[in-house]
Order: C-alpha cells, then structure tokens, then sequence
C-alpha cells in the first residue's frame, strides 16, 4: 500500500456505504485523515463521521466549515455520494427528477463551492464521482444520466476555473460496481429486450469490486497525478468502449 496521503486531510462524501465507504478506508490506509460526510451514520475505523444532507446549503457549508476544524486543512474533496433510479423517462415524475439531481449534481457543486477556498489554500484536488451513464446513453436512466454528464461537465469547468490555483479536478466513471445501490436498484418494469445487452461490460466478472474505484481515486486525488487534471476516467470493464 502506497502512503501518498501522509499528512493530508480528505473529506469523502457517501461514505458510509459501498465507493464512498471503501475510498474513506483506501485513503486512511494510505496516511490521510479522513472526515467522511453522510445522510446516514459513518462507521469506519479511525474516519470521523458529519451527518449532512448534501442537498442542503446550509448542512453542506457546515459540515465543510466542521471538517476544516477537525482537520485543520484540506486537502482532497472525494464527492462520492449518490442516488438512482431505474424508470421509464415517462413516469419519471418532477420530484423523483428534482431528488436525483439534487444528490448527483447539485450536493457535489456545494461541496464543492464550500470546499474550493481551502483546497486552494493547500493546491489540493477534487475527485467526483459521475457514471458511465454520464458518458454514453444509459436505459431508462434520464435523470440519473442528465446528473452525471451534469458530474462531468462540472468537472471539466472546475478542472479549467482552477488550474491557475493549482487546484486539480478530476472525475471516474463506474460501471457496474457491487455496492448496495447496485444491489438494491428495482430495474424499471416492462423493459425492451432489445435493450437488455446494452453497455454490458467485456470483462469476466463485469462488476467492479468498491475498492477498485477507491484505487483510481486515490490515485486522482493524489500527488502522482500532478498532471491529470480534467480527466475523466473510465471503470468500466469495457461497456463503455
Ligand atoms: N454502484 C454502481 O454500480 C455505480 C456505478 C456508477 C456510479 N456509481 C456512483 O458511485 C457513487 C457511490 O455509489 P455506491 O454504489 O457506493 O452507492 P451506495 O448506496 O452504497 O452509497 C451511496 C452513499 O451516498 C449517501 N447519500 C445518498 N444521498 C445522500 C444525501 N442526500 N446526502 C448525503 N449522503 C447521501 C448514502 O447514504 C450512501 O451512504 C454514486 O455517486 C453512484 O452514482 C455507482
């Protein structure tokens, strides 16, 4: 195990459960401090826990404000935490569309906004998040989609807005990863077969295991990546070639 993070603080958001989870235990291991930011308690080994609901303005500036304190500095910004939902685009109400945006887009631009001041101070990185289903079209997945090529295009602006503070931002783009929301995802019902082998991954197994991502985001969010900002990074087993 590498220790590129001695010395430094991350803040992980999502992570009491599967990639968020995993990423506040790669990068402990790895030297950092980490605060881990959650809607549902944190409960990792040596990771302090802020419960906050990323899609509240106020709770996020707190929870960035709380963790700068128990930090004492800044370092990496992981937007881990996200939602979805499988549903034909026409019974996607306005509130399940407004709910997954919420949490996908608009909770990693707050943290961000909250987290960018103190990561310039220390020429630190953020690392989101978004999907493979923010890269290529994804079956009845419209809301989750639109937010992750939202995560994308966030990444990009930012990764251009901050360059000259020395500040890097970088995104992964998942496939299919074992983690409870891939386990717990109801597929939309009456689904066209035609569809059914779209984007399926080429490698055996096509499922990701959470700390194969929390690698790449350690690796992102750390100094070796000095020159990888921008980047958006594909873990997909293929699906998305
Ligand atoms: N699992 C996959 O196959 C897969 C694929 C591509 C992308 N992703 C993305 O990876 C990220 C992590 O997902 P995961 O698979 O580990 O899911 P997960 O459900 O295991 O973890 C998500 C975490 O986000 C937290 N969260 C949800 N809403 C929140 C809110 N409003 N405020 C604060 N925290 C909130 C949850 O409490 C949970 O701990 C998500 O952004 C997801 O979209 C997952």
């Amino acid at each position: 195990m590498p220790h590129r993070y001695d010395g430094r603080v991350a803040l992980v958001t999502g992570a009491a459960s599967g990639i968020g989870r995993a990423t506040a235990i790669r990068l402990r291991d790895e030297g950092a401090r980490v605060v881990g930011l959650d809607l549902a308690p944190v409960h990792v080994d040596g990771v302090q826990g802020i419960e906050c609901d990323l899609r509240d303005e106020e709770q996020v500036a707190a929870a960035v404000a709380d963790a700068l304190v128990r930090g004492g500095r800044l370092d990496l910004l992981a937007n881990v935490a996200g939602v979805a939902a499988s549903a034909h685009t026409t019974d996607v109400t306005l509130a399940e569309w407004d709910r997954i945006l919420a949490v996908n887009l608009t909770g990693t631009f707050l943290a961000c906004r909250a987290a960018l001041p103190h990561l310039v101070a220390t020429r630190g990185a953020v690392v989101n998040v978004a999907s493979l289903a923010g890269v290529r079209g994804w079956r009845y997945s419209a809301a989750y989609s639109a937010a992750k090529a939202g995560v994308v295009g966030l990444t990009r602006a930012l990764a251009v807005e901050y360059a000259p503070d020395g500040v890097r931002v970088a995104c992964v783009c998942p496939g299919s990863v074992d983690t409870p929301l891939k386990r717990d995802l109801v597929p939309a019902a009456d689904q066209d077969p035609r569809l059914a082998g779209h984007a399926r991954a080429l490698l055996d197994p096509p499922v990701a295991d959470p700390a194969e991502v929390a690698a790449a985001i350690a690796y992102l969010g750390s100094a070796e990546a000095r020159f990888a900002t921008g980047a958006v990074l594909r873990l997909d087993g293929g699906a998305g070639v």
